[in-house]
């Protein structure tokens, strides 16, 4: 076989190593998304921010399909960690929510923040190599982003006192559901 032959072949397995391990991670993460609406839902369905989280959880289950298509399609072994994530994204739900409308909101600000990110070093690393996958994250990108502006307004309309009118009102919470978003992301692309 000819060099340039060899060549192509480990360029070619280097790229599928790498869109393979994208869709692994947001296979998991977008799973554990659905998990925390879920787990929202289950205490909020029917408050004032039901229907409102219900539309995001609408997103995120296609967001999900997409990603569950493409394991099977391009048969990729799914994270061995769906079982802790779906326990931990539920919990989060249930937590957040029952500490009220808002922590439930600052929570998906929070969350959609690392996620956004996410996607956009995603997008930027993938560059023309799979068009297919480029096209899907971006899509996604932007529905996470609309998902941080609704969480946003609602709770920046629903600011109580004039304390919290500039300040991120759990702060943190927020740092810590962050930081746990990126140690999820970590864990999912190598297990
Ligand atoms: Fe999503
Ligand atoms: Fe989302």
């Amino acid at each position: 076989m000819s060099k340039e032959k060899i060549g192509k072949q480990n360029s070619d397995r280097n790229i599928k190593e790498t869109t393979d391990r994208m869709i692994r991670v947001n296979h998991a993460g977008e799973f554990g998304a659905s998990r925390i609406y879920q787990g929202q839902l289950s205490v909020l369905a029917k408050s004032s921010v039901g229907k409102t989280i219900q539309h995001m959880a609408d997103q995120e289950k296609d967001h999900l399909e997409t990603f569950d298509k493409l394991i099977i399609e391009r048969r990729i072994r799914p994270t061995a960690l769906s079982p802790i994530w779906s326990l931990a994204g539920y919990s989060l739900g249930v937590l957040t929510a029952r500490m009220g409308e808002k922590a439930a909101m600052a929570c998906t600000v929070a969350v959609e923040e690392v996620i956004e990110e996410h996607y956009k070093s995603q997008h930027e690393t993938l560059g023309d190599k799979d068009p297919e996958l480029s096209i899907i994250i971006d899509k996604f990108r932007l529905d996470e982003i609309e998902h941080k502006s609704i969480s946003n307004n609602f709770i920046n309309l629903n600011k109580s006192s004039e304390a919290e009118q500039d300040e991120n009102i759990y702060p943190l919470m927020s740092k810590a559901i962050k930081a746990g978003s990126k140690l999820a992301i970590w864990l999912s692309s190598r297990l």
